[in-house]
């Protein structure tokens, strides 16, 4: 989604400032735009589409600067085109660019069009600007007159603002979107994403909501909601090259599906003895609470809601425990029921997920025991608001679709899933054989990615279709729509997942030679059943890609039988899923898309 980056500082800023729109591509945007104070005017360049785009314009023009802010914007209000893209601007004085929405923007742009300003674009944010115009001709700072702004405006924002009256600061306020202050040596930087700046310096302040500040090259004054000057931690975090550039791999994406044996290391290293799971990995005294859980509410969105869903099945059958499983963004309209001695787990790459952070605040004020959450950026909201986390440990995922923080968080629901078991004291035999295959994993998965040359093979059959389905059971229903929604999002091909034993209910009608089956057949008490469902597709004409332990036997015809490693079955939802993401990476390249940034998406989702 939108991206915010601004900076103060004594050399030239215009080229930090692209670089930093490029680094936040990944998020996904369709304009971007940055404003740059030259003293006696603001040079102002916007552009529909990419980033280079706008570096394009900006290498022909040339404009000097030490003072400026940029974005990229993601649409909400008002169409994808280079009048709505950021920065908007006040009677060409006051600049400023805007993530997330001002929900009350109808009325404040009516009172604005009855003080005399005029608009130029659909936004919601435009107004921001002739708000802070009207209160810096009233005489204010522009430090006040953010947060006079502020006093008005409704919903979710950060912002970052300059005024042509001043070329040495900039201001900036946060609301329920991230923002965040960088310090470098003589230059100081505002951003939405750290990664926007993390070439730039080590050293980050979290800005919390409420908060404004005013950031020159040498200082910065940070106050709270209530306007006084408070101290914030600056927390170090290395961002290096490495993590943020693609080495030899074509998109984000692959590098990322190829990492996913050093990534599931990296969640489950140091937090396993050889045979249990060590105690308060959630955090001090998470222990003690899970051993008084008595029922689960998981909230999580997209990719992430797959991971609870398989975690749901895990829960039931090693910890004993209950598990009410709901979207993050239905979660809060459902006026849930909270039984006593329940536990909220919430789950997300990015942590700041707007419908998933909201479903945690809604839940903060209901009588749960206490909230844990699964979640790959420790300095994200949503780390930071609820009781207890585990980190990922994945390592920045630049690509829009989500595989290696999937398969982490899945080996992360499993730590929490045998630390409720524990805490209760339940299946330590069960405990110990799993400990086992999930530190055998990074083995399991090194030799699934394997299995790429195979892949190769069918993935033209599936890219010259339209449409796909998916088949799992049990366990593996939430991994066969997983693989559903990794092929829809990068290569626009339509797909849905079914638990097979479904299929003569409905969705059989859609069999044809068109339609390729994806199935998922692991060795397992419902493999016969799964085998019979995938008889009545073939019957009907379907095409079988099926991906199966070596005891499974069926004839695909046409299609193809590809065999799966081995590994505890427990644990074979997460191996299940990487040739999964490997077909969709395959086709989507095959069908030409654009695998890092689809269409249409983004990568963190801010705004509900
Ligand atoms: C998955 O490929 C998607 N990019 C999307 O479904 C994602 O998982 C969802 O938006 C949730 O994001 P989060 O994990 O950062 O909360």
């Amino acid at each position: 989604m939108c991206g915010i980056i601004a900076a103060a500082s004594t050399r030239n800023v215009g080229k930090l400032l692209v670089q930093g729109l490029h680094k936040m591509e990944y998020r996904g945007y369709d304009s971007a735009g940055i404003a740059l104070h030259q003293h006696d005017s603001i040079a102002h360049l916007r552009t529909l589409g990419k980033v280079q785009l706008l570096e394009d314009k900006m290498i022909a023009e040339k404009p000097k600067s030490k003072l400026g802010i940029a974005h990229t914007r993601w649409a909400t209000h008002g169409e994808p085109s280079e009048s709505n893209a950021h920065p908007h601007k006040s009677q060409d004085k006051v600049y400023i660019v805007h993530n997330g929405i001002i929900e009350n923007y109808v009325e404040l742009r009516e009172s604005l069009i009855e003080d005399g300003y005029e608009f130029s674009s659909q936004t919601d944010s435009e107004l921001i600007a002739h708000l802070l115009d009207l209160y810096l001709n009233q005489g204010s700072s522009m430090l006040d007159a953010m947060f006079l702004a502020k006093a008005k405006l409704e919903g979710a924002y950060a912002i970052a603002a300059i005024d042509l009256a001043d070329d040495q600061k900039l201001v900036v306020a946060r609301n329920k979107s991230p923002l965040l202050i960088g310090l470098g040596t003589d230059e100081i930087f505002a951003a939405s994403d750290p990664l926007a700046i993390g070439q730039l310096t080590n050293e980050f302040i979290f800005l919390e909501d409420g908060d404004v500040a005013e950031i020159s090259a040498e200082a910065y004054e940070i106050r709270d909601k209530d306007q006084n000057t408070v101290t914030r931690d600056i927390t170090n975090i290395d961002i290096s090259n490495q993590a943020t550039s693609k080495g030899d791999y074509k998109h984000f994406m692959e590098k990322e599906i190829y990492e996913q044996p050093q990534a599931v290391l990296n969640t489950v290293d140091g937090r396993v003895t050889s045979d249990d799971v060590l105690d308060n990995i959630f955090g001090l005294g998470s222990t003690e609470l899970f051993a008084k859980v008595k029922r689960i509410q998981i909230v999580a969105c997209g990719t992430s809601l797959h991971a609870g869903r398989v975690t749901a099945n895990w829960l039931s059958a090693i910890a004993e425990l209950p598990c009410q499983i709901d979207y993050a963004s239905e979660y809060r309209y459902k006026n849930p029921h909270v039984d006593k001695n329940s536990l909220l787990i919430t789950i997300s790459q990015s942590g700041e997920t707007a419908d998933t952070l909201a479903a945690l605040r809604y839940a903060n004020e209901k009588d749960y025991l206490g909230s844990v959450t699964i979640c790959n950026v420790p300095t994200s909201a949503l780390a930071r608001e609820s009781d207890f986390a585990l980190f990922t440990n994945a390592g920045p995922e630049i690509g829009v679709a989500s595989t290696k923080a999937f398969t982490t968080q899945l080996a992360g629901l499993m730590l929490l899933t045998l630390a409720l078991a524990k805490s209760r004291d339940l299946n330590p035999r069960l405990r110990g054989r799993i400990v086992k295959g999930l530190r055998s994993l990074p083995d399991v998965i090194t030799k699934t990615l394997e299995l790429k040359d195979e892949i190769l093979k069918i993935s033209p059959n599936l890219a010259s279709k339209d449409n796909a389905l998916f088949l799992g059971r049990g366990i593996f229903y939430p991994i066969a729509k997983e693989g559903a929604l990794k092929l829809k999002e990068i290569s626009y091909i339509h797909a849905e997942a079914y638990p097979a034993g479904e299929l003569k209910h409905g969705p059989l009608a859609l069999i044809d030679e068109d339609m390729p089956v994806v199935a998922l057949a692991p060795e397992s008490e419902i493999a016969e059943k799964l085998v019979s469902n995938l008889e009545e597709v073939k019957a009907r004409g379907g095409t079988l890609y099926v991906f199966a332990d070596p005891s499974v036997s069926i004839d695909v015809n046409e299609g193809a039988l590809i065999t799966m490693p081995q590994c505890d079955f427990l644990l074979t939802p997460i191996v299940y899923t990487i040739p999964l993401q490997i077909l969709s990476y395959e086709v989507a390249l095959l069908r030409g898309t654009d695998i890092d940034q689809p269409r249409n998406l983004a990568k963190s989702v801010t705004v509900e």
